[in-house]
């Protein structure tokens, strides 16, 4: 079967993914795969990536790789560039690439701020602007942008991380307005806690608080109705759908999928 008779939610559609190496956007990844998607998928770490890309080959998706730092202005442009080359048109894009940073708002450094605001906000606006000049002209298109419930509420120790979160779900809802008239979509899942690398990091919270890793995961569990960390297949099952058609009356959402840790 060649890549464009593939069955599926998402058959004959193209995706670029960020942060597609590990976590939540080798989840995705593989979802869209199974769904019948041609994947462009980037990250910085090249095995990884070959990783996720074996996963997504194993389900019959057609995949291009291609590492780049998205906190990197041309380079993050440059990728566009080659994403829209490699698929011939990009139907879907989704912005995942994300880093963490926890520490006192007052012993934030400057390079701290920079860095997380150049990945997460910074590189989500020079994506995704290009990809909406791209789709713009094509009349349709999904923008997915992979924000936090950082992005909804304050939270101790983490102001960079939580300021950049903001300004994602800002972005989706300003560019929701503008491209909506172009008939395309843009919506943000703003994810609680996930299983990832990325929990490791509340280490550093630990340290801030003088308690043990374990101890920082139940207090963050105590706040989850739940009671269970979320797995990132589950917010690839949410991406799907945003991804796809039926989610083609939604826009301008910023979805919280957090095992009910807010409820506004
Ligand atoms: N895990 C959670 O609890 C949680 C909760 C809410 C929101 N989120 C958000 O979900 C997204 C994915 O997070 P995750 O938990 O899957 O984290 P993760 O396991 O740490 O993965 C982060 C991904 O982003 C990529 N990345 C980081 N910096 C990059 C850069 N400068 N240029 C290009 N790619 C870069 C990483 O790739 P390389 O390492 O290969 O560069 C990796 O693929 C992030 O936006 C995160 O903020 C996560």
């Amino acid at each position: 079967m060649n890549a464009a008779s593939r069955p599926g939610r998402l058959a004959g559609r193209t995706a670029l993914i960020t942060g597609a190496s590990r976590g939540i956007g080798r989840a995705i990844a593989q979802r869209y795969a199974e769904e019948g998607a041609q994947l462009f998928l980037t990250a910085t770490h090249r095995a990884l990536l070959e990783e996720t890309q074996a996963l997504a080959e194993a389900q019959g998706a057609k995949v291009t790789l291609h590492c780049a730092d998205l906190g990197q202005q041309e380079a993050a442009q440059a990728m566009v560039d080659a994403a829209i080359a490699a698929l011939g048109g990009i139907d879907i894009l989704v912005n995942n690439a994300g880093v963490y940073k926890a520490a006192r708002l007052v012993d934030t450094t400057a390079e701290d701020f920079d860095r997380v605001m150049r990945v997460n906000v910074y590189g989500v606006f020079h994506v995704m602007q290009r990809v909406l000049r791209h789709m713009q002209p094509r009349g349709h298109g999904k923008v997915v942008n992979i924000a936090s419930t950082a992005g909804k509420w304050g939270s101790m120790n983490q102001s960079a991380y939580n300021a950049s979160k903001h300004a994602v779900v800002g972005l989706t809802r300003c560019a929701a307005l503008e491209m909506g008239a172009h008939g395309i979509n843009v919506n943000a899942i703003c994810p609680g806690f996930v299983q990832t690398d990325m929990l490791q990091e509340f280490r550093a919270h630990g340290d801030i608080l003088g308690l043990p890793f374990e101890k920082v995961m139940e207090a963050g569990l105590a706040r989850v109705p739940l009671k269970r960390f979320l797995q990132p297949r589950e917010i690839a099952e949410l991406a799907l759908y945003l991804g796809a058609a039926e989610s083609d009356g939604m826009t301008g959402q910023t979805l919280l999928l957090d095992g009910g840790m807010l409820m506004v």
